[in-house]
């Protein structure tokens, strides 16, 4: 019989209950702040229908809308691109986990900084990142920013997740850390930005549990300019044996029997075959893998486009 395992999060629901979760003090993510709206929307689109977005007012709240009327509102001053749409599968399993630990995400860095050699390891993550002034560099899968607050200054930084309770706490973060960072909420498999945008797109930490790997895969490539690198990093089986131990939906969804076992390992194949030279490579002590390669400059840019076909996300 398994041996029930006790549940970190309790503590959490409790503390909600009992109404600590609102207190500022002791989560001072979780202030409302004024909407702004600083986002260069020529680079933006409906991540859906592909279609130009411009700022709007409906029934009083601020946002981005386009032709059709689909309006996505600012929440916390980044655009909302789940408003109104389902997330599903194992995306909605991640997105309800890292919604409970945004609040928590400052104080487990610095926890991790103090017991384990954290901050050499996202060093280790980052060093193929390298955007030289002036650059568009987009992350996809955000969290909190801890990794572009080691990058250099002087970038044009963009960043996406699905978590909005990450995001909040990347608000405040990049506050504090004086970053300019344009964030939207948005899922990997449908970015909201315009083809051919940036110089450097890279992702760190998510890719394993996304619902679709491929399209996921597909989209970086196409809002990545031709000649610019593409970079997924995240944990080899090694490193999610250990998760699997210290994370609850880790376990579940690695021990699922329905879970695909490829899971487990760089997906280098949805790379699509136009691109050579993709590189997989083994970093941080075999925690992790980086699997990187460049978009080719000469292949038609058709190639990477995607049916912008609405479903379940
Ligand atoms: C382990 S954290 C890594 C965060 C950040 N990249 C870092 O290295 O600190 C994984 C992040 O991926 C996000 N994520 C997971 N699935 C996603 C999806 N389908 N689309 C966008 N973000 C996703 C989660 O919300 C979470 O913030």
């Amino acid at each position: 019989m398994e041996t029930p395992h006790p549940n970190p999060f309790s503590l959490l629901s409790w503390s909600t209950k009992a109404g600590v979760r609102k207190d500022p003090a002791f989560f001072p993510g979780s202030f409302d702040y004024p909407n702004t709206l600083t986002m260069e929307l020529d680079i933006m689109h409906n991540p859906y229908n592909n279609r130009p977005l411009h700022r709007a007012t409906v029934n009083g709240r601020v946002g981005l809308t386009d032709d059709t009327g689909m309006f996505f509102p600012l929440r916390n001053g980044y655009p909302n691109f789940l408003a109104g749409q389902q997330v599903t599968g194992l995306n909605r399993q991640v997105q309800r986990f890292y919604d409970s630990m945004g609040r928590l995400a400052g104080w487990l860095e610095q926890l991790r900084a103090f017991l384990f050699p954290f901050d050499r390891r996202r060093t280790e993550w980052l060093r193929s990142i390298t955007p030289k002034p002036g650059d568009r560099v987009l992350e996809v899968a955000v969290g909190a920013g801890y990794n572009i607050r080691r990058l250099p200054a002087n970038v044009r930084y963009y960043g996406l997740d699905i978590s909005g309770g990450m995001l909040d706490r990347c608000v405040r973060n990049t506050r504090l850390w004086g970053l300019n960072l344009q964030l939207s909420q948005a899922n990997a498999e449908y970015l909201p930005y315009c083809d051919n945008t940036f110089d450097s797109v890279f992702h760190i930490g998510g890719i394993n549990f996304f619902n679709d790997r491929g399209r996921a895969i597909r989209e970086m490539i196409r809002v990545a300019k031709p000649g610019a690198r593409v970079t997924i990093i995240d944990a080899t089986a090694k490193e999610i044996k250990k998760q699997v131990q210290r994370m609850p939906f880790v376990r579940r969804c690695v021990c699922d029997e329905a879970v695909d076992r490829s899971r487990l390992y760089a997906p280098a194949q949805f790379v699509p075959e136009e691109i050579r030279d993709v590189e997989v490579k083994l970093i941080d002590n075999g925690s992790m893998y980086r699997l990187s390669f460049v978009k080719p400059i000469n292949e038609s840019h058709k190639m990477f486009l995607l049916p912008n076909k609405q479903h379940k996300i």
